[in-house]
């Protein structure tokens, strides 16, 4: 098959081009490299059955193909508030133009949603059905009031115009080629560890998060895009965690002599979050297979080899 991945220079992107190139797919990678970065995809650049395409989202693009992933957005705060305008965009234009392509070349299309559309929520754990508590006029708003529009115009393409979808809500997913700079609760920690800092822990550290390793994840996207079900479908880990447990198993893996400090929550940061796995088990035979222990020792050798490399570089 063809395939377009949108943001397949990112971290998810270039993790699932690793598999469907593996499947001996031929593939299109579309980034506009905001967050992505060549080095995640360097090693398809030479391969026949690869393409990459520097283009965004936000503009339409004409091209032929079978499926489209469509990650394309900045998934971190850092990032996606640098510029919440261009979030938004990037979130309503974005798909409508990625529908918009679908729905000419009768492709499948699958969107990376999010469990930020649960907002912080008042459910626990969290099923597709909760519909949410999200503030439409915070700092988080872009982002998960985008991925709420973008999830109702997939749905909306599909009523009206019979577009094939498929609709993921990714919980916290965490892997190599994170960014060590995104704020990301996983690589802050395991960045400050391994330079000798203190790890920043929010608040007094109690509040929950659940955190998939990115292989689990991609496997529950190709199976949903390849399925009979459109979802929404939850994918993560419903194993769960306090941020203060997050950072104490890094500062012993990482670095027992590093210190914690604490520092005010952001506006709007979830309490609890918790994926209602039952759809993906019962729907796509999924549910995730590596350890948080496990993950984290292959997410920080990653860590270390690129602090390695950028100490040679230098
Ligand atoms: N990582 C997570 O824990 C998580 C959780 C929930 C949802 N998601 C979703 O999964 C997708 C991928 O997330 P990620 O963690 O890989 O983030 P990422 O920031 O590493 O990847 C996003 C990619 O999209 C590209 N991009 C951003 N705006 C674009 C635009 N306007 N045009 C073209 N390309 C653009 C970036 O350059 C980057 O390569 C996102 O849609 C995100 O919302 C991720």
């Amino acid at each position: 098959m063809r395939i377009l991945v949108t943001g397949g220079a990112g971290f998810i992107g270039s993790h699932l081009i690793d598999r469907l190139m593996n499947q001996e797919h031929e593939i299109l990678c579309l980034d506009n490299f905001y967050t992505g970065h060549k080095r995640n995809i360097i090693k398809w650049l030479d391969n026949p059955y690869f393409e990459l395409i520097r283009h965004d989202v936000t503009e339409p693009i004409r091209l032929e193909v079978d499926q489209i992933y469509h990650l394309a957005c900045p998934a971190s705060p850092v990032h996606y508030q640098y510029n919440p305008v261009k979030t938004i965009k990037t979130n309503v234009l974005g798909t409508l133009n990625m529908l918009g392509l679908a729905k000419r070349v009768k492709a499948r299309f699958l969107l990376a949603s999010t469990s930020e559309v649960y907002g912080d929520p008042d459910v626990h754990p969290q099923t597709e059905e909760y519909r949410g508590n999200v503030n439409c006029i915070g700092i988080r708003s872009c982002y998960d009031e985008g991925k709420r529009v973008a999830e109702t115009l997939a749905f909306d393409y599909h009523r009206q115009n019979n577009v094939d979808i498929r609709v993921i809500r990714i919980f916290n997913t965490y892997g190599p080629r994170m960014l060590e700079n995104d704020g990301r609760v996983v690589s802050n920690f395991i960045s400050q560890a391994l330079r000798g800092n203190p790890l920043t822990v929010y608040g007094d550290g109690s509040q929950t998060r659940s955190f998939c390793y990115v292989s689990d994840l991609v496997e529950g996207m190709i199976r949903l895009m390849n399925g009979d079900y459109i979802g929404p479908v939850n994918i993560g880990n419903p194993g769960e965690y306090t941020i203060l447990q997050l950072a104490k198993t890094i500062q012993e893996m990482v670095n027992p002599d590093a210190e914690l400090t604490f520092k005010p929550l952001p506006q709007d940061d979830p309490k609890q979050r918790q994926p209602d796995i039952t759809r993906a088990k019962t729907w796509l035979g999924w549910e995730p297979t590596i350890s948080l222990e496990e993950g984290l020792k292959l997410t920080i050798e990653d860590f270390r080899d690129l602090a390695y490399s950028k100490r040679v570089e230098d």
